[in-house]
């Protein structure tokens, strides 16, 4: 047991933790990632403890290249290579047919398994020193919002961790777009901080299902509720209109481009007063954390244009403010 949470930018203590297999958190250029190797059953477990998280929902791994894909992965369609090869390292996470050594505990008994290479220098540079890929899901307990810093971390793990490796700001500060394959053609999986747009112009178009059921078999950590402020929080495209209906109470607004400069409003977020889809996504998380951290009596969030990284604020947003059935 850890009685010190460590924030470092140590690579060495980052990789003494991982071999003695502890769980450290890892940042990546979408969000950070609480990370074990992916070939321990100890390691894993701890993980799932830790996030508090179903075991039916599914590890990504990360390597550290392309060439490692046929490490973990077989029967790779020629198309996930171009894929990897047009947006590695980066936000894009393939779910491909496993080899047999990745543990079940990481694929929820599937016979698939999720893999990327992920876009920061820091966890590349421990991924190259260590000879096993890293099993990371995002760095939140299950269902909270995902953390961008590595302060958001020790805000929700605190001494429960070995390390925290401190790369800063996450750079697109949403998770990695998922894509599979079915009969070898690219199906979407969950949206993310790539594009639908960029995908399809490399590869053409991509099958498209609505995977928010837990029950799912193919997508079972598509939750209907997810990413969710512990506020209570509506999103709207009429952001006025849901002001007059809460006049009494401490609301906190999430608004894409345009201040609403308003006496009644506690507290307002923009997120990018130029109406830029990528630094609107950087800052989304942060902005979400800063809100559920005031006390107010709700939040409304500005609904989106619905195209590019506006579609996938949208959907983080729609699953933060879907109310438990
Ligand atoms: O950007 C990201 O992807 C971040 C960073 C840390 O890499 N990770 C992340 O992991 O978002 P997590 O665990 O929060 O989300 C992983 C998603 C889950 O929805 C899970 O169900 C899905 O990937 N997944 C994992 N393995 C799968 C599989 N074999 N088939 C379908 N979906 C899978
Ligand atoms: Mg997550």
């Amino acid at each position: 047991m850890c009685i010190r949470i460590m924030i470092t930018t140590n690579l060495t203590s980052a990789k003494t933790a991982l071999d003695a297999h502890e769980i450290i958190a890892i940042p990546t250029e979408t969000v950070y990632g609480l990370a074990g190797n992916a070939y321990e059953e100890i390691a894993v477990n701890q993980i799932f403890a830790l996030k508090n998280r179903p075991l039916y929902n599914p590890l990504i791994v990360h390597i550290k290249s392309i060439e490692f894909l046929g490490q973990v992965a077989r029967e790779i369609p020629p198309l996930a290579y171009q894929l990897a090869e047009a947006f590695w390292p980066g936000p894009l996470t393939l779910v491909l047919k496993k080899q047999a050594h990745i543990p079940d505990l990481v694929t929820a008994g599937k016979d698939t398994v999720a893999i990327r290479m992920p876009n920061h220098p820091l966890t590349l540079s421990l991924l190259q020193q260590i000879d096993y890929p890293l099993a990371a899901p995002s760095a939140n307990p299950f269902g909270s919002i995902s953390p961008t810093t590595a302060q958001h971390v020790a805000t929700y793990f605190n001494e429960k961790l070995a390390v925290i490796l401190d790369g800063g700001t996450c750079e697109k500060g949403i998770e990695s777009t998922i894509i599979g394959f079915e009969d070898e053609n690219p199906v979407l999986y969950r949206l993310g901080s790539l594009s639908i747009e960029e995908i399809e112009a490399q590869i053409g178009p991509l099958l498209k299902h609505n995977h928010t059921s837990t029950q799912d078999p193919i997508a079972p950590g598509m939750l209907a509720r997810h990413y969710a402020p512990k506020t209570t929080t509506y999103l709207t495209e009429d952001v006025n209109e849901l002001i007059q209906n809460f006049s009494s109470q401490k609301i906190g607004l999430l608004l894409f481009q345009h201040s609403i400069q308003s006496a009644t409003i506690a507290h307002e977020e923009v997120l990018s007063s130029t109406g830029n889809f990528n630094e609107a996504a950087h800052n989304l998380y942060a902005a979400m954390h800063r809100l559920d951290r005031l006390n107010l009596d709700l939040i409304i969030a500005e609904k989106l244009p619905d195209i590019g990284l506006g579609k996938t604020m949208n959907d983080k947003l729609e699953r933060a403010t879907k109310k438990v059935e």
